[in-house]
């Protein structure tokens, strides 16, 4: 069955990006751990990537994307449909295998075939929180995974941007990795 899955990192202070979308305290963070139960990160990745069937995000995440991962032509995310939550003519990347969709307004009108759209997968929310928190906020978000990096920015886009209804996630799983992030999995219920 399909789940609806929020995958992202946040630094210790809760921001998944610097004010300015800028990644750098992620993408060159180095660190490292030794402790108890500790596993290697390498991997982690792909193995929560072979399991998406489909990808959600802003227009400001799909952005970056192009602008960083997608330079040269080299989308990411080739062979799985990708939704883009936008209101403005922006533009699409084509190529092989590339699958982009935009959608604009409420989301609750998109959700069916978003999660029609991941198979027998499951529904990545990429991001940013507004998405995240839209999720939320329908009660739709099945689960957040999120990786703790250990560096404080002081300001940038938050996890989520609101107050979520309902009560406190319920911890599902931690992994400590060798390069001192954390994971953290939390079920969410309606
Ligand atoms: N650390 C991580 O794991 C992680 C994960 C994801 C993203 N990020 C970073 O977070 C930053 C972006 O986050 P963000 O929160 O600023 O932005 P975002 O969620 O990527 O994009 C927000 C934009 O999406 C459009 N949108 C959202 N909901 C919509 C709806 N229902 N209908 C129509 N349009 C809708 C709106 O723009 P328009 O309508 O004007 O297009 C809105 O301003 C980027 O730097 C990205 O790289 C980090």
């Amino acid at each position: 069955m399909t789940r609806i899955q929020y995958y992202a990192a946040m630094s210790l202070d809760g921001f998944i990006a610097e004010s300015d979308d800028t990644l750098d305290w992620l993408m060159k963070y180095e660190g490292s751990y030794d402790g108890p139960g500790v596993e290697p990160m390498k991997g982690s990745y792909d193995s929560f990537y072979d399991d998406v069937g489909a990808l959600v995000m802003g227009s400001a995440t799909y952005e970056f994307v192009l602008d960083h991962d997608a330079s040269g032509g080299s989308w990411p995310y080739k062979g799985k449909p990708t939704w883009i939550l936008t209101s403005r003519e922006i533009p699409k990347l084509e190529g092989d295998d590339v699958d982009i969709r935009f959608v604009d307004g409420e989301l609750a009108s998109h959700l069916d075939t978003m999660v029609a759209s991941a198979g027998d997968r499951h529904l990545w929310v990429v991001g940013g929180g507004n998405v995240a928190s839209q999720f939320a906020d329908a009660g739709k978000l099945d689960e957040l995974i999120v990786t703790v990096v250990p560096v404080v920015l002081g300001q940038g886009k938050p996890l989520f941007d609101r107050r979520l209804p309902g009560g406190a996630f319920q911890l599902a799983g931690t992994q400590a990795w060798d390069n001192g992030m954390v994971e953290l999995r939390y079920e969410i219920s309606p």
